[in-house]
């Protein structure tokens, strides 16, 4: 009988970078002609986001913000330490980073071998910089002040990966899977920043990954590449749907069954920040559904996980909660286990574009 993990942490991507660029999606917002001047103007926000907001355009807020997400991330990485499994499999969305045009599937296992990624050599690559513009001359700025050769060695599990993905098919679920990426070399931002901020003390990753895709960004994905868009060019015409959060909990139920009749000790690790300002229409993309995100927490922490099963996609697309989907899966695969949320904290934010939710479930 296998033993398995359940994490949740964020891939929020400017954790990587500095404090004072950590607003930097809201600041692009303001800049859109498109929003009207009455939502622009702080005086007119939340209370708590113009305290956030400040005199310093959220500077200061930034590194209480990731002072707080860090003890989350931390104490999963703890968790993992302590549990050390065999591997880890992390669900996690593409943002139009390695699935594009050519190709997207709802769900997708990596399945690669051991590979080296260039974090920062090709970030251009990732969401945050679809427009392609080398704004570093191939060398992000970072949090750690690692340079454009840094590297780090994954661990993939191939073999491991092909048997999930036979089971899979074998339960009906017609599940896709890749040996080498498409589009983007390495790993796209989901799977690579949830490495990245795993190890942010950088003692190392030893563990076999293996990333499973969720397309999350459904009707998004391609018309508006999985990220921030002015306002000004609402009405593309939109791709299909993301799976439903049905669907998504019950594959992560069915991973958590193969996975618990395995010898295999695995981490499953479910990795998004919850609502998205960029995706969240009712606030002209300012800031995120904080709201929904409490209620959403709050059956995460009581243990109604079938609260996420239950949601209506509407539901995540209305609050620009599509990454949430990363979240059915887990809740899916823990409720199949019957294991409890031990540990869990949400880290609120208006100007920081979303809600940080970490977790970690009693190994079963
Ligand atoms: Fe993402």
């Amino acid at each position: 009988m296998g033993d398995i993990l359940g994490l949740g942490i964020t891939h929020y991507p400017p954790l990587s970078g500095k404090d004072e660029d950590m607003a930097g999606i809201l600041r692009g917002r303001l800049a859109d002609p498109n929003v009207p001047a009455d939502a622009k103007d702080p005086a007119n926000w939340p209370e708590a986001m113009q305290k956030e907001w400040g005199d310093d355009q959220g500077v200061a807020a930034a590194a209480h913000h990731r002072e707080l997400v860090l003890k989350g991330v931390r104490k999963a990485r703890k968790a993992l330490e302590d549990f050390d499994p065999d591997f880890v499999i992390i669900w996690g969305d593409d943002q139009y980073e390695n699935f594009k045009e050519s190709i997207i599937p709802p769900f997708c296992v990596l399945a690669y071998d051991d590979m080296d990624v260039y974090p920062w050599r090709d970030a251009t690559e990732s969401a945050m910089f679809s427009n392609k513009e080398d704004k570093w001359g191939g060398g992000k700025p970072n949090y750690w002040g690692e340079g454009k050769d840094y590297s780090i060695h994954i661990k993939g599990k191939r073999e491991v990966a092909k048997e999930i993905v036979t089971r899979l098919l074998e339960e009906e679920f017609d599940i896709s899977y890749a040996y080498e990426p498409l589009n983007h070399p390495g790993l796209a931002h989901a799977f690579l920043n949830s490495v990245l901020y795993l190890d942010y003390d950088r003692t190392g990753f030893p563990w076999p990954l293996i990333p499973f895709q969720i397309n999350c960004y459904g009707r998004g994905v391609i018309s508006y590449r999985g990220y921030v868009s002015s306002m000004g060019e609402a009405g593309r015409p939109l791709d299909p749907p993301a799976p439903s959060p049905r669907r998504v909990f019950n594959l992560g139920a069915a991973v958590a069954r193969i996975c618990k009749e395995s010898p295999w000790r695995v981490a499953l690790v479910a990795s998004s920040s919850w609502s998205h300002a960029f995706l969240n229409e009712a606030t002209y993309r300012l800031r995120p559904n904080i709201e929904f995100d409490r209620k959403m927490f709050e059956a995460l922490r009581t243990g109604n996980l079938t609260a996420f099963r239950d949601l209506p996609l509407s539901a995540l697309e209305e609050t620009g909660n599509a990454e949430m989907l990363n979240w059915c899966a887990l809740a899916g695969a823990m409720t199949e286990l019957g294991s409890e949320c031990i540990w869990a904290d949400m880290v609120e934010t208006y100007v920081l574009n979303s809600s940080k939710v970490a977790a970690i479930f009693e190994p079963a």
